[in-house]
């Protein structure tokens, strides 16, 4: 029988002597055959919703680099279009979306039963990468975690410290309650599909976790990641989660128990030797390395590389960065990066 996966053995709590790589945004502007494709199918939704397309620039890394994992290549704001929001991306600036302030705004959603109509091409993707991908590779699912999703639902943009999310949920609790139990309910069932559709594991993107504090995060942070793991982890035994609850700080800790996640992802503002003694204690850890680095390259770039990994080597840990690579990044870096990690 083939050797399992090395990134479901690093996720099933096993101690690697060299960890498995991927990158966050491993499909993007940074590589020219992304932009090719891009260019191809016109603008990044259509991209997202081409399924052939979607695949080959999912697999476009895997290829250039041969990465242990590769991530499906959607977005995490699918979700709300295909509840009904509108969704467009401003060249250079990011994405728009219809905002939520109110009861009214909210009742134009429609039901989580009608998602998929929208979010079929995604499930076809995952199907055409289960078949397309190499045997040793790793077929990562994904979605935003409903803090995360609810702060652009709200704004309609994405903003520097989720200030219109905040103002609802401090002035109009019964609507953001609401549109937080929304997003949890269409998250699990998008993600269920992706399951049944391939997904050999899936991650919660919680980008902006680090602006709940206290009740608040365990409120809106660590319960739907919790709701989240445990329904698909009824409904597919064995599934592997990651939990991204980026920027969280002390939120860090116990974030596994707390949730259920099989691997804690590490943001780069935390030390890898405090998160080896705080987070890893509970089980995998995923990321830490400055993606900034992947720009200035150099020996720093190997240095920080061969750090983390040895600050990680005590236990289960799968290479990545802190967060997704930008598009000024150069490709070599990555390769920098994935020798280093290989060589140790
Ligand atoms: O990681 C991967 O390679 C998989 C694909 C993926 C994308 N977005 C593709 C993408 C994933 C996992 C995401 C997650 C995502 N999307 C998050 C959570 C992670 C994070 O970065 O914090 C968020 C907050 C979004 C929302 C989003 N999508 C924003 C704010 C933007 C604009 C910023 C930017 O980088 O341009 C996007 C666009 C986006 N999503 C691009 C890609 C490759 C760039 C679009 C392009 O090609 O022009």
């Amino acid at each position: 029988m083939a050797p399992r996966k090395t990134i479901l053995r690093a996720l099933a709590g096993e101690t690697l002597p060299t960890p498995p790589v991927w990158m966050m945004r491993q499909a993007g502007r940074y590589l020219p055959e992304y932009r090719a494709t891009r260019a191809q199918a016109g603008d990044f939704l259509s991209l997202c919703y081409n399924p052939e397309l979607a695949a080959e620039v999912t697999l476009q890394p895997i290829r250039r680099y041969g990465f242990d994992a590769a991530i499906l290549f959607a977005d995490i704001l699918l979700l709300p279009q295909a509840l009904g929001a509108d969704l467009w991306f401003v060249t250079g600036e990011g994405p728009r979306l219809s905002t939520i302030t109110s009861q009214a705004d909210f009742d134009k959603l429609g039901p989580v039963d009608d998602i998929h109509e929208t979010l079929n091409p995604i499930y076809e993707t995952v199907r055409i990468l289960r078949r397309e991908l190499p045997a040793g590779t790793t077929l990562i699912g994904f979605a935003g975690a409903p803090w995360t999703v609810a702060t652009y639902m709200i704004a309609g943009r994405g903003t520097p410290d989720q200030g219109p999310a905040h103002a609802l949920k401090n002035e109009n609790r019964a609507v953001f309650e609401a549109l937080m139990d929304r997003i949890t309910e269409g998250t699990i069932d998008y993600l269920s599909k992706q399951i049944e559709a391939g997904a050999e594991v899936v991650k919660i993107f919680d980008s902006w976790a680090g602006s709940l504090k206290d009740d608040d995060f365990r409120k809106y942070a660590l319960e739907p990641a919790r709701a989240i793991t445990a329904a698909l982890k009824a409904k597919h035994p064995g599934i592997p989660v990651i939990g991204f609850p980026r920027e969280a700080g002390d939120g860090y800790i116990g974030f596994a128990k707390a949730t259920g996640v099989d691997c804690v992802a590490l943001d780069n503002s935390v030390s890898a030797d405090w998160a080896a003694q705080h987070v890893q204690i509970d089980g995998c850890v995923q990321g830490n390395l400055a993606s900034s680095h992947m720009v200035t390259g150099g020996q720093a770039l190997v240095d920080e590389t061969k750090a983390i990994v040895k600050a990680f080597s005590g236990g289960p840990h799968i290479f990545n960065l802190g967060h997704g690579i930008t598009p000024d990044a150069d490709p070599d870096n990555v390769q920098r990066m994935i020798d280093a990690v290989r060589d140790t």
